[in-house]
């Protein structure tokens, strides 16, 4: 899990539809927010096999498919689970408040939110 001191808003509840990914605006390394009917995770938005970005991916259950090469990842451990990607990706405490995904990240990776 990456070093964390600062909780962001990811976005509302109701941007993020079960089965569908989000891309959080304003932070480097980009943080993806993913809801799996419900419960919500949050990974890096970057597939570690060649950059694209995971939010862009078909959503099944709670794993994530890049939609350029199609590698695998678990969006609860952020494990990749098949080629061609190996190495995971980084992974984000996420907690819920007045209808909103907060998202726990490094400061130095927030450039451009209000902290909270
Ligand atoms: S960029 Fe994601 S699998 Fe290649």
């Amino acid at each position: 899990m990456a070093d964390i001191d600062t909780w962001i808003v990811a976005c509302s509840t109701d941007d993020l539809d079960p089965g569908s990914g989000l891309k959080i605006a304003g932070t480097c390394p980009p943080i993806a927010v993913f809801n799996v009917e419900g419960e919500y995770f949050a990974i890096d938005d970057t597939c570690s096999h060649a950059e694209y970005s995971l939010s862009e991916g078909y959503v099944d259950g709670d794993t994530v498919e890049c939609e350029l090469h199609f590698a695998t990842f678990s969006v609860r451990t952020g494990e990749a689970l098949t080629a061609p990607a190996t190495d995971p990706v980084g992974t984000y405490p996420v907690r819920l408040e007045d209808g909103h995904i907060h998202v726990a990240a490094a400061q130095r990776c927030v450039i451009a939110r209000s902290r909270i």
